[in-house]
This record gives C-alpha cells, structure tokens and sequence, in this order.
C-alpha cells in the first residue's frame, strides 16, 4: 500500500494553500494565483534549473515553519526556496519585497535600452510589464549603457544584445531542446553576453523556442520582424500535422494573413508544448492550418486588452473559412 505523502501548509498573503513537500514558494503562489504571485523573469517551469538569477521573485518569510516559526533575516527568491509546513510569505503585503522588486527592476534596466517603441517585444513583454508595475519615471543612470550590434543568428533570429537580461532561459532552452550545444553565455559580469560558438548559427529543428522563452525582445522572430505591433493582431489556437513536433501553436493573424506564429502559453507566458522550427517559420500561411477559434490570453498585457475575441474575430474567422474552402475548390479545380 502507497504510504500517503503529507502535504505542507503555506500561507501566501494571507491566503492558505496545501502543497507537497519540495514545492517552491513559486509553485506555491500559483497553486493561489492572483496578484500574490510574484513576477519571475528567469524562471521558467518547462525549463530544468531555471531560475536564481534575476531576483524579481523575492518575497519576505515571515514564519519559517510550524516548527521553526523565526522569520528569515533575508528576502528570499521564490523560484529557488522550497515550502516548509506552517510556512508563512509575504508577497503583496510585504513593503520590504516591492522595494526590493522596484530596485531589481531598475537594476534590470540599467543596460537595457528603452526601446520599446521600435522593439517586436512590445506589448508582451515581461520587463516592460515590470517596468509599468516597478518602475520608476526617471532613470539614475549617468554612465553610458552596454551596447552591441545586433546579430543574425542563423537564417531565423535576430539577437539584440542589447536588451538581454542574462535570465538564461535560451541557453537552457537550446540545452534542452536540442541534440547540440551551440549557443551559451559567454564571459562573465557586465562582460557576460549571449552567442553563438564562433558565430556559429543555430541549426537545429526546435531552436526556434527560444525566441518564445526571451522575456524581453533579445531573440526576435527574423520572419516576422516589424510585420505588425503585437496589438494589431488576433492569436487563434490551430493545429497541423506535423511529424516533428505536436503542430498545436498560435498563430497571430492581421486579416487572413499568417503574421506569425508561436507555441501556446499560459498565463506565465510559459509553453505549454514545443512547436518545430518548420510549423514556426515556414507554414506562413492558413492552407497548413486548422484554426480551432481564439486565443485566450491570460496574461495582463496590452494584447488581452484589444477585445480580439469578440464578435469581430468570430467573423474574421468564418472569412477564413471561406478562404480556405474558396482555395480547396480551386487546388481541386487544377
Ligand atoms: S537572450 Fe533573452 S532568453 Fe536569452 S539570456 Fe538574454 S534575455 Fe534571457
Ligand atoms: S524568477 Fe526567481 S530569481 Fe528570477
């Protein structure tokens, strides 16, 4: 008989959660959900040993355990620090943990150029999000930020050196994701930046996901660059069929033309599957798809804000169907 494992209470903001033993206080808060969830710009679930290097998730224990109810001296990243039982956080509630994030964020903005006006990020990205929440209105910086030309790395991303935070979530993606090591963070402190082994390109099937992983516009889509802000576009779950890969993606339509297309994320703009570099950059087009309806997107960004999935899109997609059954008639025809 299976012995019963017994779970750990955790208190998050107030809220009560019971979780299994070597859960995250991360994992925890979004067993709750809502606003305590702490933002995380390097942690990234589908990932193994991501997290532990932006500092965003910082949250207060108030109350170690049942056991051990002293508070921890330090914030700590709850991406990296398990529950005990009893254990008490502060996320929301906590003065200590906004200041600290509001200090991370300029921190993490300190390189980073405010581009968003010209970046494909905008819109969905995660800093900029921080940033608007975070942020403050003006900037201390008086030095001259780190700049670096931007790179083609292989026929499909553009990489902004620019605007990377150094989170690693594209290093442990390609780790993962693929057969070959071709990429990492070269150097280290301010040096540190992200390449290509001797300008090697990226070549393998799934590469492509680490544009999806990017949390800020440092690995952009070269298909699809400058084709449309983010906002001007409606995302639709479709499906193909696909050997390498589960062909369930999203596209993101401007009328009936296929402006991009990504993996499925959920409200953490984490993936929930993987897509092939094929269905990423080379299936442009709706005869490859079957379209299943919108998209919702969880996610408090601008794109969830533009009522994509009212009426509208409904009838955006019915004209997509009649497209599509217009062209079958005529590859039938020929
Ligand atoms: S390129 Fe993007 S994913 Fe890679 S380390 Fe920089 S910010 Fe992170
Ligand atoms: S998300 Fe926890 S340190 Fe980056």
């Amino acid at each position: 008989m299976s012995e019963e494992v017994k779970k750990f209470k955790v208190t998050v903001d107030g809220q009560t959660v019971e979780v299994a033993p070597g859960t995250t206080i991360l994992e925890a808060a979004r067993q709750i959900g809502g606003k305590s969830v702490p933002p995380a710009m390097c942690y990234y679930k589908p990932l193994e040993t991501s997290g532990g290097r932006c500092r965003t998730c910082l949250v207060e224990v108030s109350k170690g355990s049942d056991a051990d109810p002293r508070p921890m001296p330090k914030l700590v990243a709850s991406c990296r620090t398990t529950v005990m039982d009893g254990m008490e956080i502060k996320n929301l509630t906590s003065e200590r943990t906004q200041e600290a994030r509001k200090a991370v964020t300029e921190f993490l903005l300190v390189n980073h150029p405010l581009d968003c006006p010209v970046c494909d990020q905008a819109g969905e990205c995660h800093l900029q999000d921080l940033g608007y929440e975070h942020g403050v209105s003006s900037t201390r910086t008086e030095f001259e930020r780190r700049t670096y030309e931007p790179e083609d790395i292989g026929p499909y991303i553009k990489l902004h050196m620019n605007r990377c935070i150094l989170c690693a979530r594209c290093v442990l993606a390609a780790n993962q994701l693929t057969g070959n090591r071709e990429h990492g963070i070269l150097f280290r402190g301010d040096h540190a930046e992200i390449s290509t082994y001797l300008n090697k390109a990226l070549t393998s099937e799934f590469y492509g996901n680490v544009i999806d992983v990017c949390p800020v516009g440092a690995l952009t889509d070269r298909t699809s660059r400058f084709a449309s802000r983010v906002w001007f576009t409606k995302p639709v779950n479709a499906t193909c069929k696909c050997d390498k890969c589960s062909g369930k993606a999203v596209l993101w339509m401007k009328g009936e033309e296929v402006i991009r297309v990504t993996t499925r994320q959920d409200e953490y703009g984490e993936a929930e599957e993987w897509i092939c570099n094929e269905c990423r950059f080379e299936k442009k087009d709706l005869k490859y798809w079957n379209v299943e309806g919108p998209r919702h997107i969880d996610r408090h960004s601008v794109i969830s804000l533009n009522h994509y999935e009212n009426e509208k899109v409904e009838q955006n997609l019915v004209n997509t169907t009649q497209v599509l059954e217009q062209k079958q008639i005529e590859d039938n025809g020929r």
